[in-house]
């Protein structure tokens, strides 16, 4: 499932086959990412900074964002999540080992770990393997 919400400032992304239910959204920025309320995404509750930063603390990509006034950059960025995955943005292609191109969209995680049932992507495995490691 994939949902979009907007104000006039900024379109929110959510991708469910993404989420790994990390808690990174609603832990941070629980006015406006509640799993409790319908819409869940409430971007009237916080200024676009806020919610910027929260949705690039998302270890997966399953949210993301463009900005109203500004078009979204091309620039492939892979971001390296402590204890987790290697979160890709920008406009790329994935490409399996069997020449295939897969259907990422454009911020997807790749696993890091190697515990991933849904590899090459990230499917919130790192947290049992690093939580096992204290
Ligand atoms: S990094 Fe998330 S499952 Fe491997």
């Amino acid at each position: 499932m994939k949902r979009a919400y907007s104000n006039d400032k900024i379109t929110v992304y959510w991708d469910s086959d993404k989420c790994i239910k990390s808690g990174e959204c609603d832990s941070r920025l629980p006015q406006v990412f509640d799993v409790n309320s319908r819409p869940w995404v409430n971007l009237d509750a916080a200024d676009v900074e806020e919610i910027k930063c929260t949705i690039d603390a998302c270890p997966t990509g399953a949210l993301s964002y463009v900005l109203r006034d500004q078009p979204a950059s091309d620039a492939v960025t892979i971001q390296v999540m402590e204890d987790g995955p290697y979160k890709v943005s920008g406009k790329c292609k994935l490409m399996a080992a069997n020449g295939k191109e897969l259907d990422a969209g454009r911020v997807f995680a790749l696993c890091g770990c190697g515990s991933s049932k849904k590899m090459p992507f990230c499917d919130g495995s790192h947290y049992n393997r690093f939580r096992s490691r204290d």
